[in-house]
């Protein structure tokens, strides 16, 4: 699981957790990681950034050390990238985007893979965003990352199926959680509105006129990885109350 220190990712390495799932997590920021274990008892994590192939092979090893081989991936982390120009991307914000986004979950599934066509039973699931719908002018590392993890996730899907191992994407809308609240802010600041003005502007492209909770992305994180999705598999799920547009 990784990015299980914070928001949707611990919400869903918790539910797992109270499923009864062996859950080790992994993040960027050592404080938070910390706490959300010390909440947990039973969970492990590693201190890791998932932008770093060496990391990436630290977190499967000390997982593996702790509970044998990886049934169920959960590629959580995605960071949000540059919002500008494209003419104004800097090279490095490109890569670490691309690196972040979608290299993490190529490292991830390398790595887990192996063992799961082993087992003829494996679970991977990956988080894509509903923007890769609409797509988004401003946030073009973000949004070409995000169509790469949904590549990622059919073409796996196709490769890994006769082994019975199952790839799915998750496409979130609008979270309810404090990114979002960045990003309405930065965006509210930018074009001289209130913060509560552009969120009604958001919401009013979205058929169910709210906000997606992290409960309601952990639900679907869970169905996908249970049984009762045995036959479901290169799936592109959004849920995100049907995200119509985004501006
Ligand atoms: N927030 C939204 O409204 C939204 C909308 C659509 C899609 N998504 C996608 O849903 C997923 C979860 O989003 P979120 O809002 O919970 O994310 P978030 O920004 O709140 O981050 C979740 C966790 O990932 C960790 N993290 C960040 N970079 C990391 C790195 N390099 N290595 C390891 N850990 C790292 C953070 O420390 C944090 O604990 C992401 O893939 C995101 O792109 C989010």
């Amino acid at each position: 699981m990784t990015g299980g220190a914070d928001s949707v990712g611990r919400v869903i390495a918790e539910q797992f957790r109270a499923g009864g799932a062996l859950v080790h997590i992994c993040d960027v920021r050592a404080d938070a990681l910390a706490e959300t274990l010390r909440a947990n008892p039973g969970m492990t994590g590693t201190v890791a950034n998932v932008g770093k192939p060496d990391d990436v092979g630290r977190v499967v090893r000390e997982a593996e050390r702790q509970f044998g081989d990886i049934s169920v991936l959960v590629n959580n982390v995605g960071i949000a990238g540059p919002r500008a120009a494209i003419e104004d991307i800097p090279d490095e914000a490109w890569r670490e985007t691309l690196d972040v986004n979608v290299g993490a979950m190529f490292q991830f599934m390398k790595r887990v893979v192996p063992a799961m066509k082993r087992h003829r039973h494996g679970a991977i699931i990956n988080f894509s965003t509903g923007s890769t719908r609409t797509r988004l002018p401003m946030r073009t590392p973000y949004v070409v990352s995000k169509a790469a993890v949904e590549s990622l996730t059919l073409n796996a899907a196709r490769e890994l199926g006769p082994f019975n191992v199952r790839c799915n994407a998750i496409l979130p809308g609008m979270i309810d959680n404090d990114r979002m609240r960045r990003i309405v802010a930065n965006i509210a600041q930018e074009s001289g509105r209130a913060a509560e003005e552009v969120e009604s502007d958001y919401l009013k492209y979205i058929s169910l006129r709210s906000k997606v909770q992290p409960e309601d992305l952990a639900q679907t994180v869970l169905f996908l990885a249970s049984d009762a999705a045995a036959k479901i598999t290169g799936e592109l799920l959004a849920v995100s109350g049907n995200v119509e547009w985004e501006i």
